[in-house]
Protein backbone atom coordinates (compact mmCIF):
# COMPACT_ATOMS: atom_id res chain seq x y z
CA UNK A 1 0.00 0.00 0.00
CA UNK A 2 1.07 3.13 -0.89
CA UNK A 3 1.11 6.03 2.07
CA UNK A 4 0.58 9.83 1.47
CA UNK A 5 -0.79 9.82 -2.24
CA UNK A 6 -2.21 13.08 -1.59
CA UNK A 7 0.95 14.76 -1.57
CA UNK A 8 2.71 15.23 -4.50
CA UNK A 9 6.28 15.67 -5.68
CA UNK A 10 6.04 18.88 -5.00
CA UNK A 11 9.43 21.46 -4.49
CA UNK A 12 10.20 23.93 -1.71
CA UNK A 13 12.48 26.91 -2.49
CA UNK A 14 15.45 27.10 -0.01
CA UNK A 15 17.58 30.83 -0.06
CA UNK A 16 20.87 30.80 1.97
CA UNK A 17 21.67 33.84 3.50
CA UNK A 18 24.37 34.56 0.22
CA UNK A 19 20.67 34.48 -1.77
CA UNK A 20 18.67 36.47 0.06
CA UNK A 21 21.63 39.20 0.11
CA UNK A 22 21.44 38.87 -3.25
CA UNK A 23 17.66 39.37 -3.87
CA UNK A 24 18.01 42.49 -1.51
CA UNK A 25 20.45 44.20 -3.46
CA UNK A 26 17.38 44.56 -5.95
CA UNK A 27 15.21 45.46 -3.37
CA UNK A 28 14.49 48.83 -1.83
CA UNK A 29 13.89 48.07 2.03
CA UNK A 30 12.88 50.60 3.30
CA UNK A 31 10.18 51.83 0.71
CA UNK A 32 8.93 47.86 1.29
CA UNK A 33 9.16 48.59 4.90
CA UNK A 34 7.17 51.82 4.35
CA UNK A 35 4.39 49.90 2.50
CA UNK A 36 4.18 47.13 4.72
CA UNK A 37 3.25 49.72 7.76
CA UNK A 38 1.08 51.26 5.99
CA UNK A 39 -0.60 48.52 5.51
CA UNK A 40 -0.79 47.86 9.13
CA UNK A 41 -1.14 51.38 9.71
CA UNK A 42 -4.79 50.83 7.47
CA UNK A 43 -5.59 47.16 9.09
CA UNK A 44 -4.30 45.24 5.91
CA UNK A 45 -2.59 42.86 7.84
CA UNK A 46 -2.70 40.00 9.88
CA UNK A 47 -0.32 40.16 13.14
CA UNK A 48 -0.92 37.33 15.83
CA UNK A 49 0.68 37.49 18.91
CA UNK A 50 4.51 36.20 18.84
CA UNK A 51 5.41 32.66 20.94
CA UNK A 52 8.82 33.23 22.89
CA UNK A 53 10.48 30.50 24.25
CA UNK A 54 13.36 31.37 26.69
CA UNK A 55 15.87 28.37 28.41
CA UNK A 56 19.42 28.56 29.47
CA UNK A 57 22.54 27.33 27.35
CA UNK A 58 24.60 24.43 28.73
CA UNK A 59 26.70 27.24 29.92
CA UNK A 60 24.26 29.41 31.55
CA UNK A 61 23.70 32.26 28.65
CA UNK A 62 19.92 33.16 28.20
CA UNK A 63 18.61 32.08 25.24
CA UNK A 64 15.32 32.07 23.24
CA UNK A 65 13.65 31.48 20.11
CA UNK A 66 10.40 33.81 18.63
CA UNK A 67 7.64 32.22 16.64
CA UNK A 68 6.50 35.32 14.59
CA UNK A 69 3.24 34.63 11.95
CA UNK A 70 1.90 37.01 9.97
CA UNK A 71 0.09 37.88 7.04
CA UNK A 72 -0.78 40.88 4.77
CA UNK A 73 -3.48 41.88 2.26
CA UNK A 74 -3.10 43.75 -0.92
CA UNK A 75 -6.55 43.61 -2.52
CA UNK A 76 -7.74 40.17 -2.78
CA UNK A 77 -4.29 38.44 -2.26
CA UNK A 78 -2.74 37.54 0.68
CA UNK A 79 1.24 37.10 1.50
CA UNK A 80 1.80 34.77 4.43
CA UNK A 81 4.63 33.72 6.26
CA UNK A 82 6.10 32.53 9.55
CA UNK A 83 9.96 34.01 10.90
CA UNK A 84 11.84 31.96 13.64
CA UNK A 85 14.69 33.65 14.91
CA UNK A 86 16.70 32.26 17.78
CA UNK A 87 19.39 34.24 20.15
CA UNK A 88 21.87 33.13 22.68
CA UNK A 89 23.67 35.90 24.82
CA UNK A 90 26.37 33.15 25.20
CA UNK A 91 27.25 33.16 20.97
CA UNK A 92 29.40 36.25 20.61
CA UNK A 93 32.22 34.68 23.50
CA UNK A 94 32.12 31.81 20.90
CA UNK A 95 32.94 33.92 17.81
CA UNK A 96 29.10 33.62 16.70
CA UNK A 97 26.64 36.03 15.78
CA UNK A 98 23.94 36.29 18.79
CA UNK A 99 21.09 35.14 16.64
CA UNK A 100 19.97 32.75 13.67
CA UNK A 101 16.66 31.79 11.69
CA UNK A 102 14.31 31.16 9.10
CA UNK A 103 11.58 32.75 7.40
CA UNK A 104 8.84 30.16 5.82
CA UNK A 105 6.62 31.52 3.40
CA UNK A 106 3.24 29.84 2.69
CA UNK A 107 1.14 29.49 -0.44
CA UNK A 108 -2.34 31.60 0.32
CA UNK A 109 -4.43 29.22 -1.73
CA UNK A 110 -3.37 25.64 -0.42
CA UNK A 111 -1.43 26.42 2.71
CA UNK A 112 2.03 24.79 2.44
CA UNK A 113 5.59 26.46 2.90
CA UNK A 114 6.26 27.63 -0.68
CA UNK A 115 9.95 28.94 0.35
CA UNK A 116 12.16 28.84 3.30
CA UNK A 117 15.09 31.91 3.32
CA UNK A 118 17.35 32.69 6.21
CA UNK A 119 16.26 35.13 8.29
CA UNK A 120 19.33 36.90 10.53
CA UNK A 121 19.84 39.04 7.79
CA UNK A 122 16.60 40.19 6.43
CA UNK A 123 15.40 40.57 10.57
CA UNK A 124 18.47 42.94 10.75
CA UNK A 125 18.25 44.94 7.24
CA UNK A 126 14.14 45.44 8.05
CA UNK A 127 14.98 46.67 11.89
CA UNK A 128 17.08 48.75 10.21
CA UNK A 129 14.67 49.89 7.68
CA UNK A 130 11.65 50.78 10.08
CA UNK A 131 14.80 52.87 12.05
CA UNK A 132 15.31 54.25 8.46
CA UNK A 133 11.77 55.23 8.29
CA UNK A 134 11.07 56.67 11.85
CA UNK A 135 14.03 58.66 11.21
CA UNK A 136 12.68 60.47 7.77
CA UNK A 137 8.99 60.73 9.65
CA UNK A 138 10.81 62.13 12.89
CA UNK A 139 14.11 63.15 12.93
CA UNK A 140 15.97 66.30 12.02
CA UNK A 141 15.51 66.86 8.21
CA UNK A 142 18.72 65.61 6.47
CA UNK A 143 21.49 63.47 7.24
CA UNK A 144 21.58 62.56 11.15
CA UNK A 145 25.03 63.59 13.40
CA UNK A 146 23.76 59.76 15.07
CA UNK A 147 25.23 57.53 18.12
CA UNK A 148 24.69 54.58 17.56
CA UNK A 149 25.00 52.04 20.79
CA UNK A 150 26.36 48.71 20.84
CA UNK A 151 28.19 47.73 17.29
CA UNK A 152 27.00 44.06 16.59
CA UNK A 153 25.14 43.19 14.00
CA UNK A 154 22.29 45.59 14.39
CA UNK A 155 24.57 48.54 14.56
CA UNK A 156 26.19 47.30 11.10
CA UNK A 157 22.67 46.83 9.31
CA UNK A 158 21.81 50.66 10.61
CA UNK A 159 24.90 52.11 9.58
CA UNK A 160 24.40 50.31 5.76
CA UNK A 161 21.08 51.98 5.48
CA UNK A 162 21.07 55.34 7.38
CA UNK A 163 21.13 58.42 5.63
CA UNK A 164 23.73 59.76 8.44
CA UNK A 165 26.23 62.64 8.09
CA UNK A 166 28.89 61.53 11.44
CA UNK A 167 28.30 58.79 13.72
CA UNK A 168 29.88 58.15 16.92
CA UNK A 169 30.28 54.52 18.46
CA UNK A 170 30.20 52.50 21.78
CA UNK A 171 30.13 49.43 22.28
CA UNK A 172 30.38 47.85 26.14
CA UNK A 173 33.33 46.22 24.02
CA UNK A 174 35.66 48.67 23.16
CA UNK A 175 37.10 46.53 20.46
CA UNK A 176 34.11 45.70 18.87
CA UNK A 177 33.23 49.35 18.37
CA UNK A 178 36.72 50.22 16.81
CA UNK A 179 36.31 46.91 14.32
CA UNK A 180 32.91 48.42 13.12
CA UNK A 181 34.47 51.67 12.69
CA UNK A 182 37.43 50.41 10.61
CA UNK A 183 34.41 48.89 8.51
CA UNK A 184 32.59 51.56 7.28
CA UNK A 185 35.28 54.77 8.02
CA UNK A 186 36.21 54.72 3.99
CA UNK A 187 31.68 55.94 3.70
CA UNK A 188 31.62 57.45 7.04
CA UNK A 189 32.40 60.53 9.12
CA UNK A 190 32.81 57.73 12.27
CA UNK A 191 34.59 57.86 16.01
CA UNK A 192 33.94 56.16 18.65
CA UNK A 193 33.27 57.20 22.51
CA UNK A 194 34.98 56.57 25.31
CA UNK A 195 31.79 56.17 27.05
CA UNK A 196 28.12 56.16 26.83
CA UNK A 197 27.21 59.81 27.79
CA UNK A 198 29.48 61.09 25.42
CA UNK A 199 28.25 59.15 22.66
CA UNK A 200 24.77 60.43 23.18
CA UNK A 201 25.46 63.85 24.22
CA UNK A 202 24.53 66.54 21.10
CA UNK A 203 23.26 63.66 18.80
CA UNK A 204 20.12 64.09 17.13
CA UNK A 205 19.97 60.64 15.94
CA UNK A 206 20.41 58.35 18.95
CA UNK A 207 20.29 54.35 17.89
CA UNK A 208 20.20 52.08 20.92
CA UNK A 209 21.24 48.23 19.55
CA UNK A 210 22.62 46.56 22.89
CA UNK A 211 21.40 43.80 24.19
CA UNK A 212 21.04 44.73 28.12
CA UNK A 213 17.97 44.28 30.37
CA UNK A 214 18.38 47.13 32.52
CA UNK A 215 17.78 50.70 31.90
CA UNK A 216 21.18 53.00 31.59
CA UNK A 217 20.48 55.95 29.36
CA UNK A 218 18.47 59.10 31.36
CA UNK A 219 16.55 62.08 29.85
CA UNK A 220 19.11 63.94 30.76
CA UNK A 221 21.40 62.88 28.47
CA UNK A 222 19.60 63.47 25.48
CA UNK A 223 19.77 67.33 23.15
CA UNK A 224 16.71 68.37 22.60
CA UNK A 225 15.33 67.52 19.11
CA UNK A 226 16.71 64.28 19.32
CA UNK A 227 15.12 61.05 18.05
CA UNK A 228 15.77 57.72 20.03
CA UNK A 229 15.25 55.14 18.18
CA UNK A 230 14.98 52.38 21.21
CA UNK A 231 15.61 49.12 19.24
CA UNK A 232 17.00 47.29 21.79
CA UNK A 233 13.30 48.03 23.92
CA UNK A 234 15.41 48.21 27.16
CA UNK A 235 17.47 50.94 27.02
CA UNK A 236 16.51 54.17 28.24
CA UNK A 237 15.20 54.67 31.52
CA UNK A 238 11.61 55.31 32.65
CA UNK A 239 11.89 58.70 32.63
CA UNK A 240 12.85 59.17 29.06
CA UNK A 241 9.80 57.50 28.55
CA UNK A 242 7.42 59.92 30.93
CA UNK A 243 9.43 62.81 29.99
CA UNK A 244 9.80 62.31 25.93
CA UNK A 245 7.56 64.72 23.96
CA UNK A 246 6.20 61.87 21.59
CA UNK A 247 6.09 58.43 22.32
CA UNK A 248 5.78 55.86 19.18
CA UNK A 249 5.36 52.59 18.44
CA UNK A 250 5.20 50.26 16.17
CA UNK A 251 2.05 47.96 16.96
CA UNK A 252 0.97 48.30 20.47
CA UNK A 253 -0.75 45.37 20.95
CA UNK A 254 2.90 43.35 20.74
CA UNK A 255 4.16 46.19 23.26
CA UNK A 256 1.60 45.67 25.44
CA UNK A 257 1.08 42.12 25.37
CA UNK A 258 5.48 41.75 26.38
CA UNK A 259 5.38 41.63 30.37
CA UNK A 260 9.49 41.29 29.84
CA UNK A 261 10.59 44.83 28.04
CA UNK A 262 10.35 48.28 29.32
CA UNK A 263 6.97 49.38 27.90
CA UNK A 264 5.27 45.98 29.07
CA UNK A 265 6.50 46.57 32.63
CA UNK A 266 5.67 50.29 32.17
CA UNK A 267 1.90 49.46 31.44
CA UNK A 268 1.85 46.66 34.23
CA UNK A 269 3.04 49.04 36.95
CA UNK A 270 0.21 51.62 35.90
CA UNK A 271 3.37 53.71 34.46
CA UNK A 272 2.49 53.73 30.50
CA UNK A 273 -1.06 54.03 29.61
CA UNK A 274 -2.40 52.63 25.96
CA UNK A 275 -3.06 54.93 23.10
CA UNK A 276 -6.40 55.59 24.24
CA UNK A 277 -5.48 56.82 27.83
CA UNK A 278 -6.52 53.86 29.44
CA UNK A 279 -4.54 51.88 32.15
CA UNK A 280 -4.09 48.41 31.55
CA UNK A 281 -7.18 46.64 32.82
CA UNK A 282 -7.08 46.01 36.67
CA UNK A 283 -4.47 48.57 37.09
CA UNK A 284 -4.72 51.73 38.63
CA UNK A 285 -2.53 55.09 36.91
CA UNK A 286 0.11 56.17 38.90
CA UNK A 287 0.45 60.21 39.11
CA UNK A 288 2.44 61.02 36.00
CA UNK A 289 1.70 57.96 33.98
CA UNK A 290 1.70 59.37 30.15
CA UNK A 291 0.17 57.47 27.25
CA UNK A 292 1.72 55.98 24.02
CA UNK A 293 0.79 58.20 21.36
CA UNK A 294 1.19 56.81 18.26
CA UNK A 295 2.35 54.15 15.48
CA UNK A 296 4.29 54.13 12.52
CA UNK A 297 1.09 53.36 10.64
CA UNK A 298 -0.40 56.31 11.75
CA UNK A 299 2.09 58.59 10.90
CA UNK A 300 2.25 57.34 7.41
CA UNK A 301 -1.30 57.06 6.69
CA UNK A 302 -1.36 60.58 8.25
CA UNK A 303 -3.80 60.05 11.11
CA UNK A 304 -1.67 61.46 13.18
CA UNK A 305 0.71 64.50 12.80
CA UNK A 306 3.87 63.28 14.51
CA UNK A 307 6.35 65.52 15.95
CA UNK A 308 4.63 68.89 17.12
CA UNK A 309 8.27 71.01 17.77
CA UNK A 310 11.58 70.85 16.01
CA UNK A 311 13.13 70.52 19.86
CA UNK A 312 10.98 67.79 20.85
CA UNK A 313 12.40 64.67 21.93
CA UNK A 314 10.87 61.61 20.13
CA UNK A 315 10.91 58.07 21.75
CA UNK A 316 10.47 55.61 18.42
CA UNK A 317 10.04 52.16 20.04
CA UNK A 318 9.63 49.47 17.93
CA UNK A 319 9.05 46.19 19.04
CA UNK A 320 9.47 44.20 15.83
CA UNK A 321 6.79 43.12 13.34
CA UNK A 322 6.62 40.12 11.65
CA UNK A 323 4.87 41.36 8.86
CA UNK A 324 7.32 43.68 7.40
CA UNK A 325 9.74 40.41 7.64
CA UNK A 326 7.26 38.72 5.76
CA UNK A 327 6.73 41.73 3.23
CA UNK A 328 10.37 41.68 2.64
CA UNK A 329 10.31 37.67 2.37
CA UNK A 330 7.78 38.30 -0.57
CA UNK A 331 9.79 40.84 -2.12
CA UNK A 332 12.91 38.17 -2.00
CA UNK A 333 10.79 35.44 -2.98
CA UNK A 334 10.02 37.73 -6.33
CA UNK A 335 13.56 38.03 -7.08
CA UNK A 336 14.48 34.69 -6.82
CA UNK A 337 11.79 33.39 -8.90
CA UNK A 338 12.89 35.84 -11.56
CA UNK A 339 16.59 34.93 -11.19
CA UNK A 340 16.17 31.26 -10.07
CA UNK A 341 17.87 31.92 -7.35
CA UNK A 342 18.36 29.24 -4.54
CA UNK A 343 18.11 25.45 -4.13
CA UNK A 344 14.95 23.85 -4.99
CA UNK A 345 14.11 21.24 -2.69
CA UNK A 346 11.73 17.91 -2.57
CA UNK A 347 9.27 18.02 -0.15
N1 LIG B 1 13.12 45.94 18.02
C1 LIG B 1 13.41 45.13 17.01
O1 LIG B 1 12.68 45.07 16.02
C2 LIG B 1 14.67 44.31 17.04
C3 LIG B 1 14.97 43.46 15.97
C4 LIG B 1 16.15 42.74 16.01
C5 LIG B 1 17.00 42.84 17.11
N2 LIG B 1 16.65 43.66 18.15
C6 LIG B 1 17.51 43.81 19.32
O2 LIG B 1 18.67 44.53 18.93
C7 LIG B 1 19.71 44.23 19.86
C8 LIG B 1 21.03 44.07 19.16
O3 LIG B 1 21.02 42.92 18.33
P1 LIG B 1 22.37 42.42 17.63
O4 LIG B 1 21.99 41.25 16.81
O5 LIG B 1 23.07 43.56 17.01
O6 LIG B 1 23.20 41.92 18.91
P2 LIG B 1 24.76 41.68 18.98
O7 LIG B 1 25.00 40.72 20.08
O8 LIG B 1 25.30 41.37 17.63
O9 LIG B 1 25.34 43.12 19.41
C9 LIG B 1 25.02 43.71 20.63
C10 LIG B 1 26.20 44.59 21.04
O10 LIG B 1 25.82 45.37 22.16
C11 LIG B 1 26.92 45.47 23.02
N3 LIG B 1 26.44 45.86 24.34
C12 LIG B 1 25.77 45.10 25.25
N4 LIG B 1 25.46 45.84 26.32
C13 LIG B 1 25.92 47.09 26.10
C14 LIG B 1 25.88 48.31 26.82
N5 LIG B 1 25.30 48.40 28.03
N6 LIG B 1 26.46 49.40 26.27
C15 LIG B 1 27.05 49.33 25.06
N7 LIG B 1 27.11 48.21 24.33
C16 LIG B 1 26.55 47.11 24.84
C17 LIG B 1 27.58 44.10 22.95
O11 LIG B 1 28.92 44.15 23.37
C18 LIG B 1 27.43 43.79 21.45
O12 LIG B 1 28.55 44.24 20.72
C19 LIG B 1 19.22 42.99 20.64
O13 LIG B 1 18.80 43.40 21.91
C20 LIG B 1 18.04 42.50 19.84
O14 LIG B 1 17.08 41.83 20.65
C21 LIG B 1 15.51 44.40 18.12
Amino acid sequence: MTLFTEYPDTELRYLPRAAVIECCAEIDLPAVVEDALVRHGSGQTILPEEAYLGWRTSSGAAARALAMPGALRDGDTLTLGLKTINASLGNPALGLARSQGLLMMFDPDIAWPRTIMESAYLSAMRTAAVTAVSARLLGRPGPSRAAVIGCGTLAKAHLALLPVENVVLYDLDPARARALADTVADDLDVSVAGDAESCVRDRDLVITVTTVTEGWLPMSWLAPGTLVAHVSLDDVLPDVVTGADLVVVDDWDLVSQDPRRLLGRMYRSGDLLAPDRSPRPGVTAREGARPVDTTLGALLTGAHPGRAHPDDVVLSNPFGMSVLDIALGRAVEDVALRNDAGLRLPM
